[in-house]
């Protein structure tokens, strides 16, 4: 079973949100995997910043489309999304120095980060954007 399984209850009700969503659980799952396996640390990073990359890139897309749609929340949205990339770029920094990481501890992060933002935060955003017909 995977670390994080992408069903219906994640779905967010846009195909693009939610396509992108899928990916990056998918990045996440596939970091669960190389750390149960214990893969060095030179595969490690490169799924990090694989995963940090492509989270950045979604964001960005969320972001466009809260500008395009002036929603309403979009501050408090993308100041969400601010914090977590400031965590994920101080991340990719640490692995890049070869320092210590729990990357248990970071995996259990990033699965309750993401899922409490779909469901709670993207959610919202998605519901405002099926009352704009653009799902
Ligand atoms: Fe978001
Ligand atoms: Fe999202």
């Amino acid at each position: 079973m995977a670390y994080i399984e992408f069903d219906d209850s994640l779905r967010v009700g846009n195909r693009v949100i939610d396509q992108e969503h899928e990916m990056l659980i998918s990045y996440i799952n596939l970091l669960q995997k190389a750390v149960e396996n214990k893969a060095s640390s030179g595969i490690v990073e490169k799924v990090v910043d694989g995963l940090v990359d492509y989270t950045k890139t979604h964001f960005f897309v969320e972001e466009e489309l809260m500008k395009a749609y002036a929603y309403p929340d979009m501050d408090s949205h993308m100041l969400a999304h601010e914090k977590f990339r400031q965590q994920a770029n101080a991340l990719v920094e640490s692995l890049a120095k070869g320092e210590a990481v729990d990357l248990p501890a970071v995996l259990a992060f990033l699965k309750q980060w993401l899922t409490a933002h779909i469901l709670k935060i993207d959610a919202r955003f998605a519901d405002f954007l099926k009352d704009k017909s653009m799902s």
